[in-house]
């Protein structure tokens, strides 16, 4: 039977569409203009460069055709700034909003720098694709919506109040797409991620994602730290999955519309089954890590249990996740082993 993915994909390959993609030197957005340009579309990346980097762009470059390459345009801009929105966003069918910064804990540290990228730059590139009147607005929304709710698997309507200014964020992102449904006739589409992984996830810095944190410690013959009794657990979900679930957003019309759904696989993975997982990947590609994991406190902010339920995505999104989490993890570290080794 074919799923709507496959239909989309061959609609979009037919009838080519324009794209912004804000955030696109980042991991999700890199990924999400290389499946854009595999399909032939046209694509306006827009991004500052604050988590992103040029060798992300470097590495869609290499991966596509150069005909397919010739549909991307690049724009070295701020969501900050108005103007560079209104610029990004002309002319566009599709918005799919990335751009933001991440992490929980960069958002403890610096909540005034998190709020004018996740709100302020969030709301003006609202208002830009309202004013250019564009077809579609889908955007990052969080699993941190969720908060300090204990109920699982996580049903979108039933939040929690937030455990950190970066959750506070992409809440009111929800927020204002929901008002400007009501006052303006704006309808968006919000992504509940829940960890998501895979190629291109930066594995540097402080406020790194645990699953590129930990492989290229492991790569690198590093100590491993398990934050607590590594009994927390996440639905870690593969970046395909993610891609898959933009283009059934940015396409979907009627009652679809104007929602906020998960994305997710709906499993649940604990930390020592993670680290159980990673290391046995890596030996699949003939990288040896013998360590075993350094445990310590608990890290400020952080969920315990964190698994959805994706009904709400299948049902009015006809969503699938096509690759579960061993199955993403493999693939990942393929791409891990090769890049930083
Ligand atoms: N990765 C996850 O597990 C996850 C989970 C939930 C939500 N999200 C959301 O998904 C989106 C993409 O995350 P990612 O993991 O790809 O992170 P990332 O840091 O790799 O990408 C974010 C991109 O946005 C760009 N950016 C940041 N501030 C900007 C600004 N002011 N103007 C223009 N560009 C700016 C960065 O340079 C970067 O390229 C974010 O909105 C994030 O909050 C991610």
């Amino acid at each position: 039977m074919t799923t709507r993915y496959e239909t989309v994909k061959a609609d979009l390959e037919a009838n080519p569409k324009t794209w912004l993609v804000t955030g696109v030197a980042g991991f999700i957005g890199s990924n999400l203009l290389e499946t854009l340009l595999n399909l032939g579309q046209r694509v306006i990346g827009l991004d500052n460069f604050a988590t992103g980097h040029q060798h992300n762009l470097d590495e869609v470059q290499s991966s596509v055709s150069s005909d397919n390459w010739l549909g991307f345009t690049f724009i070295n801009g701020d969501i900050r700034n108005m103007e560079d929105c209104r610029q990004a966003v002309k002319g566009v069918d599709y918005v799919l909003h990335q751009a933001a910064l991440g992490s929980v804990p960069r958002s403890l540290e610096d909540p005034i720098t998190t709020n004018q990228a996740n709100i302020d730059g969030f709301l003006n590139m609202l208002v830009a694709a309202k004013d250019e009147a564009v077809s579609s607005f889908t955007y990052a929304a969080s699993s941190s919506t969720y908060g300090d709710h204990p109920g699982l698997p996580k049903v979108e309507d039933v939040i929690g109040k937030p455990l950190s200014p970066y959750a506070v964020t992409k809440y009111v992102n929800e927020l204002y797409a929901d008002v400007f449904a009501r006052a303006y006739d704006f309808q968006t589409i919000g992504l509940r991620y829940f960890n998501v992984f895979g190629k291109r996830q930066d594995p540097d810095g402080a406020y790194a994602a645990v699953i590129p944190k930990w492989t290229a410690a492991m790569i690198k013959g590093e100590d491993v730290h398990i934050n607590g009794d590594g009994e927390t657990s996440r639905d870690f979900c593969y970046i395909e999955n993610v891609v898959q679930m933009n283009l059934l957003a940015a396409t979907t019309e009627g009652e679809a519309r104007n929602q906020v759904y998960n994305v997710a696989v709906g499993d649940r993975t604990t930390l020592n089954m993670l680290f159980d997982a990673l290391q046995s990947a890596l030996a699949s590609n003939q990288v040896t890590y013998s360590k075993k994991p350094r445990y310590r406190d608990f890290r400020a902010g952080d969920v315990r249990h964190s698994q959805a339920d994706i009904t709400k995505a299948n049902t009015l999104l006809g969503y699938n996740p096509n690759f579960e989490i061993y199955e993403g993890i493999s693939e990942a570290m393929t791409w891990y082993v090769k890049n930083i080794l």
